[in-house]
């Protein structure tokens, strides 16, 4: 007799339990190592400029926490036009000199909702092989054919292109499982050439990169040739939000009222918004977070490089070690957590399998001597582990799975 569908539920979760948390990971849950110390070093975020409890931030915080001022637990559609929140969408697209920005409630709906409202069955989708499982997700939801293509291989983006029509294109700016960069200039003249659509997630590059952390976009002068920016407000901006760009007013009502993530689901609370709007001047403000983060994460990448890592193109504060199978992954990160040094471990479905990653997020209050101390610390791991794992590098798939996607465990 068939199973019914209770059994085949059971059966998924029991195959997790028995294959990977009993199986591949002897019992212990992989992504729970030791909590941290004082005087540990904690790289497993994405806090890059180190704005955590900056007190800037928290005041604010504070302050609308106070305030009689009650949230609608509504959606975002009927807030009007000097409401807080949307003030704070205009500022936030005249920082990334966009002519309109919409604020979502997170980076997953930012991205889910602006793929439904602008993808469609009749329209390709070509995604980069490493890009986050948001846009994967969304561009299923719209019923578009999807195609992947070589991680920063234009070349490739534009074979595909041909074979399959014009369509949009998805890329990250800065990869958040390998630190990888986009060629963000030769994507848009492929989008250009091809009549294509681009979408650029800054994620990871908002407030990090480009003039008073404008993002990669605008560090290029690409703003007027990338129709739609995205990213997530949980990284640099260490809020719980996601944002918009786009090149028109007029799209602004059109995804309030069409994208389903922001008609049927509650929009940000007032202390969201306080919190991130002191953010936005701070980061505006401190340059010399951006300045000490690249000098920092330029250190560690040269000094792994050179105890021969494999940093899969990492060109920015996120630098990732290659654990390979999850046990390999495991041994290593309690290593560095016996050390003192707290990375976090990327597993699949976050990347492929047998090719578990271990993530530093490199962050502003890095003193000299945290990063002598995370290097040392790769260095013996060369020494113990050797500097890649002992199997064949993975042939990455030409179409098809994100094989590679940014971690479900909170990059
Ligand atoms: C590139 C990228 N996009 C989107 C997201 C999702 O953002 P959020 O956590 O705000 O939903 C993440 C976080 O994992 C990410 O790394």
């Amino acid at each position: 007799m068939a199973a019914t569908v209770a059994e085949r539920i059971r059966l998924r979760v029991d195959r997790f339990h028995s294959d990977r948390l009993a199986g591949q990971w002897g019992g212990r849950h992989m992504l729970h190592g030791r909590a941290p110390r004082y005087g540990d070093i904690v790289v497993s975020g994405n806090d890059y400029l180190a704005l955590t409890a900056d007190p800037r931030i928290t005041h604010a915080i504070r302050t609308a926490l106070r305030s009689t001022y009650v949230g609608r637990f509504a959606s975002g559609a009927y807030l009007p036009g000097n409401h807080p929140q949307v003030v704070l969408e205009r500022a936030l697209a005249e920082h990334m000199r966009a002519p309109a920005g919409i604020l979502c409630q997170s980076g997953w709906d930012a991205k889910v909702g602006l793929m439904q409202s602008i993808a469609d069955p009749a329209t390709p989708v070509y995604i980069d092989q490493f890009a986050h499982m948001s846009l994967w997700d969304g561009a299923k939801v719209t019923g578009a054919p999807i195609y992947s293509f070589r991680h920063n291989f234009p070349g490739h983006l534009r074979e595909q292109i041909r074979a399959h029509g014009p369509g949009i294109i998805a890329v990250d700016a800065i990869y958040g499982s390998n630190g990888s960069r986009s060629p963000l200039t030769q994507i848009c003249d492929v989008a250009d050439e091809t009549d294509s659509v681009l979408v650029v997630d800054e994620s990871h590059a908002l407030g990090t990169d480009g003039p008073a952390g404008a993002g990669m976009v605008a560090a290029l002068g690409l703003t007027e040739r990338v129709p739609y920016r995205i990213a997530s407000l949980a990284k640099a901006f260490g809020g719980r939000a996601g944002f918009i760009g786009a090149n028109t007013v007029d799209f602004v009502d059109y995804f309030k009222l069409e994208s389903h993530p922001a008609v049927f689901s509650s929009t940000l609370l007032p202390h969201d918004i306080a919190g991130l709007a002191a953010t936005l001047d701070v980061i505006r403000l401190d340059n010399w977070r951006r300045q000490r983060l690249r000098e920092l994460s330029t250190m560690v990448r040269r000094a792994l490089t050179t105890l021969e890592f494999d940093l899969e193109g990492s060109a920015s504060h996120i630098v990732a070690l290659q654990g390979g199978p999850d046990a390999r992954a495991m041994a290593i990160r309690d290593f560095l957590e016996a050390r003192g040094i707290f990375g976090a471990l990327l597993c699949p479905p976050a990347t492929a399998r047998d090719h578990t990653l271990i993530r530093f997020g490199l962050h502003a209050g890095l003193s000299e001597q945290h990063v002598d101390r995370i290097i040392s610390a790769c260095s013996e791991i060369r020494t113990h582990f050797g500097a890649t794992p002992p199997v064949e590098p993975l042939s990455r798939p030409k179409h098809a799975q994100p094989t590679h996607a940014t971690s479900s465990s909170g990059t």
